[in-house]
């Protein structure tokens, strides 16, 4: 029965990769997996998807840690709404294509797993996260809790705000990897004071990979009164998560991440009750509303950019986030399997599917990062990135959906020689 769902999934989908933008943009079109198929380790299935992408055949990028490709009907949508635009712009960008954006938020919320009335489309989590940071009505001496493995961004809008108006930060350091939950959340907990207002949690730890306990942190810091900021700009569309569920106040993340769509484009969660509290970044009429178009003042931007997000959610909907994640963390555990035994190797990142999904971080006892990075790209071809960060010194390799079990072979082979050479 299985075999029979994916082949009939598997010829739908090759005729859809053969069609024109045209003949296939209406999402019903796109065929849906039926929910129990599971094709984790099916290589046929992946290399399918691998062609509904353009990625270069010569260079393995094991760098989605970065920012990730766009399927083919992205880019396509992408450069057909911008083709449409550029016919007479403010009549198909202001009078049809922003009548698209209440049908995006509502496919973002469904998969966000929240009301369209609390989700903004902005342009990248920088600018969600920073609408937040400098959008709280905090007082001089109020406190925030975050971490050193946060990401820099937020750190320095943070900073800026301590050096601005004088609140306070508390900063929270972590050795990870980590398989202890109630460790992470003890030390959240300890760093409360009478005077701590916020939260600045990162879900999904970017430098290694780390999935950090951000429901029970939630709970912990509700029954406080302290509310959560949510960094989920490596978790949404890769994790399996709801934000309703999870109860953070409020969240940003990238959609060129793990979405796959157009480069520039984020989005905003504000739970329903927090919104008329938050100041907008730009200017609004009534910055005090409660309603979440107050975070979308942004004047002109690229609407074709904004559309290609649309199916971007389409094609993230095909494969489904739990089939998504299963395959990822598949592939993390792939390599990391495979490299174990080699001299000298260490890892930054849980195996455990509770703890992290596609991103893992090794190091090797006798080459620096910079140099396990340069040499996989010059010689293997595989692009990789070194990191140094805080206590972290080592590679982080993040596959996505295109990526085969034989494309990190290269890579595996690429590791095993470099150490074999030292
Ligand atoms: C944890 C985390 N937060 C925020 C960002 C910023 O994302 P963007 O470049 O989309 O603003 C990144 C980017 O890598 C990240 O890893």
């Amino acid at each position: 029965m299985h075999s029979q769902q994916r082949r009939k999934f598997l010829t739908q989908f090759s005729a859809l990769l053969a069609a024109p933008l045209w003949a296939h943009s209406s999402p019903a079109r796109i065929p849906s997996l039926p929910e129990d198929l599971d094709v984790t380790r099916d290589e046929d299935f992946w290399h399918q998807i691998k062609q509904a992408y353009s990625v270069s055949p010569t260079l393995v990028n094991l760098n989605n840690g970065g920012v990730c490709p766009q399927p083919r009907t992205v880019q396509e949508a992408v450069e057909h709404y911008n083709r449409l635009s550029n016919e007479t712009p403010s009549y198909y960008m202001w009078r049809i294509l922003d009548k698209g954006r209440e049908p995006i938020r509502r496919k973002l919320a469904v998969l966000a797993g929240a009301s369209p009335e609390e989700i903004a489309i902005d342009r990248n989590a920088s600018e969600a996260l920073e609408t937040v940071i400098f959008g709280l009505s905090l007082q001089r001496g109020d406190e925030v809790i975050l971490t050193k493995q946060d990401y820099p961004n937020m750190i320095n809008a943070w900073k800026q705000r301590e050096h601005r108006d004088g609140v306070v930060l508390r900063w929270l350091d972590f050795d990870l990897p980590t398989e202890d939950p109630e460790m992470v959340v003890s030390r959240f907990r300890d760093a409360i004071t009478p005077r701590t207002k916020i939260i600045h949690l990162t879900h999904l730890i970017n430098w290694c990979g780390q999935l950090m306990p951000a429901r029970d942190i939630c709970t912990m810091a509700h029954e406080r009164g302290v509310e959560v900021v949510l960094d989920a700009a490596h978790s949404f569309a890769h994790i399996p998560f709801s934000f309703s569920d999870l109860g953070c106040d409020y969240a940003g993340t990238s959609l060129h991440k793990w979405l796959c769509a157009p480069y520039g484009t984020g989005m905003l969660y504000v739970k329903k009750e927090r919104i008329a509290g938050l100041y907008p970044l730009f200017g609004s009429p009534d910055p005090m509303a409660d309603d979440i178009r107050k975070f979308e003042h942004l004047g002109t931007r690229s609407f074709a950019t904004e559309q290609g997000i649309g199916h971007a959610v389409d094609f993230h909907n095909m494969i489904g986030t739990d089939r998504k994640f299963r395959r990822l963390h598949y592939l993390k555990n792939y390599w990391m399997d495979a490299l174990q035994d080699v001299p000298g190797i260490s890892f930054g990142t849980s195996r455990h599917p509770d703890f992290g999904g596609a991103i893992g971080f090794f190091s090797l006892e006798s080459v620096e990062p910079g140099k396990i990075a340069s040499t996989l790209l010059n010689k293997h071809r595989v692009h990789t990135v070194a990191i140094n960060w805080e206590h972290l010194h080592g590679v982080r390799v993040t596959p996505n959906v295109y990526t085969l079990t034989s494309d990190l072979d290269v890579f595996i082979d690429g590791v095993k020689r470099l150490v074999a050479e030292q």
